[in-house]
């Protein structure tokens, strides 16, 4: 699809939008497509001034098909404004999809580098070994929304023989005058890894080194990040075919961290355990940049790929998410998320309750943030919907998020916590992002309701103090095109 087909389509589809913007489920303040389906975040940066948040999008398919480069822009993280896609899969290097990719900004413009997809339809193939090709691609803009022509940097026959053809998701890490590339990749006896190239002044990639990590994680990583934060070094994966650990890697794909050690220079480094950035249901691919202000922001997707349940939300046009920006900050090697702080901004109407008024509370309105900072709390039960519920058990050393038949499919996660001292619940309609101990433990989650919902406290062994706050639609508008 070219930019002249997409703009046809578009017109053509405008019911669909319609739609999807009278849904009840639609979100007050996250990102979500105008129709069809969104998935990861792609090339996010800020460039004089303005952040480009990029993704995923298939704007006429609620199932997410055919790939390409969806663009908002935003100043405040406020107003936002959605433009016209700047990549179209119509190269023959990336025909089957402008799959997912990074940002750098370097000498007065954006390069921006992705992989772009293609499938053999002409055999029979496995499309791990054979049938497929991911190309590394760059471009770049002067100005975030005009795009030069596409190059093909790499393709497979380009990478270590060892790797299947999965390999994709470029992220770039410049470090002492040095730019690393990592790629996500699926190894030819399906372990996952992540492939690090090369460059000098983002050109003349070459091959550098195969990360992996001690024991065998999953057989293909997504969407890799490298960076440093706080003096330490940050791998963040996704990992496909995690099998189950106690209570936890129960979804169908992993998404977190390994802290490196080591000298990457000399290809020597090492990963720590794995830990993971989110307990919910609907979190995957997040991708972080910095801010001019030195910030390290973090944008996930709220959604995950090959799970087995439906979103209601594709009977009205559209599907998933993107996560609210959340800062991130390292502190005794684990990494504490917090939306930012321009998110505070949209607080309005200010309520406190003491624990015991905190109950039974009929709600009208499901866009809310929830704080609760607790004092020697053993356990609680929280609810959050008619049949949502967060509870948390000291003696058991763990905290638990059920759905009930509000999940949809969704059903229960939990994660192991000792001690709770706050809690920071967002709800926006049909979502949630829930933030325990100052960002140390994070769910995130779509839920489905209908009607005015309780919520409060169940049960409490502990002190608590209880403040609300209803959350205003962010601003959103859509350029004629
Ligand atoms: C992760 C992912 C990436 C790929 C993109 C395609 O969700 O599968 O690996 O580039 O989505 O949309």
């Amino acid at each position: 699809m070219n930019i002249e087909e997409f703009r046809e389509v578009w017109e053509e589809n405008k019911e669909l939008r319609e739609l999807a913007a009278k849904d009840k489920d639609r979100l007050n303040y996250h990102i979500m497509p105008t129709s069809g389906w969104v998935n990861d975040p792609n090339g996010l940066c800020q460039f004089n001034g303005v952040y480009h948040i990029y993704y995923q999008y298939s704007p006429f398919d609620v199932n997410g098909k055919l790939k390409l480069w969806g663009h908002i822009t935003t100043e405040d993280f406020v107003k936002y404004q959605e433009h016209e896609p700047v990549l179209y899969p119509d190269y023959r290097y990336d025909q089957n999809g402008v799959y997912s990719g990074s940002a750098v900004v370097r000498n007065g413009k954006i390069n921006y580098f992705y992989t772009g997809n293609v499938k053999h339809l002409d055999g029979d193939y496995d499309y791990i070994m054979t049938g497929r090709e991911q190309n590394l691609i760059a471009c770049s803009s002067e100005d975030g929304f005009n795009f030069g022509e596409k190059e093909l940097i790499m393709t497979n026959t380009d990478f270590p023989s060892n790797l299947s053809l999965h390999v994709r998701d470029p992220k770039v890490y410049p470090k002492n005058g040095v730019d690393y590339m990592v790629l996500g990749a699926r190894d030819d006896n399906s372990t996952g890894c992540v492939l690090v190239l090369k460059g000098k002044d983002l050109k003349d990639w070459e091959y550098h080194t195969i990360i992996y990590s001690d024991e065998k994680f999953g057989y293909m990583w997504e969407c890799p990040d490298l960076f440093d934060l706080n003096g330490e070094t940050v791998l963040v994966t996704c990992p496909q075919g995690v099998p189950e650990e106690g209570y936890i890697y129960k979804n169908v794909h992993q998404n977190g961290y390994f802290l490196m050690s080591g000298d990457l220079a000399a290809k020597d480094v090492k990963l720590s355990k794995f830990r993971l950035f989110d307990y919910g249901f609907d979190f995957y691919a997040p991708q972080t940049f910095e801010d001019e202000s030195g910030r390290r922001i973090l944008i996930g997707w709220m959604g995950i790929p090959d799970a087995d349940y439906t979103n209601r939300t594709t009977e009205n046009g559209w599907q998933h998410a993107l996560t609210m920006p959340r800062e991130l900050i390292l502190k005794n090697g684990i990494i504490y998320q917090r939306p930012i702080e321009e998110i505070k901004s949209l607080r309005g109407n200010n309520r406190t309750f003491t624990a015991d008024e905190f109950k039974d509370l009929e709600v009208e309105n499901l866009s809310f943030e929830l704080c609760a900072e607790f004092e020697k709390c053993n356990e609680f039960k929280l609810n959050l919907r008619n049949d949502i519920s967060l509870s948390f058990d000291k003696s058991k050393g763990l905290i638990e998020l059920n759905m009930g038949e509000s999940g949809c499919g969704r059903d229960v996660r939990y994660t192991y916590c000792d001690e709770v001292r706050n809690i920071d619940v967002y709800s926006d309609i049909s979502a949630f992002e829930i933030f325990i101990n100052d960002g140390e433990i994070v769910f995130t989650t779509r839920a489905y309701t209908d009607g005015i919902q309780k919520i409060g406290f169940e049960k409490l062994d502990g002190a608590a103090k209880v403040y609300m706050y209803d959350m205003k639609k962010i601003v959103f508008g859509i350029d004629e095109f």
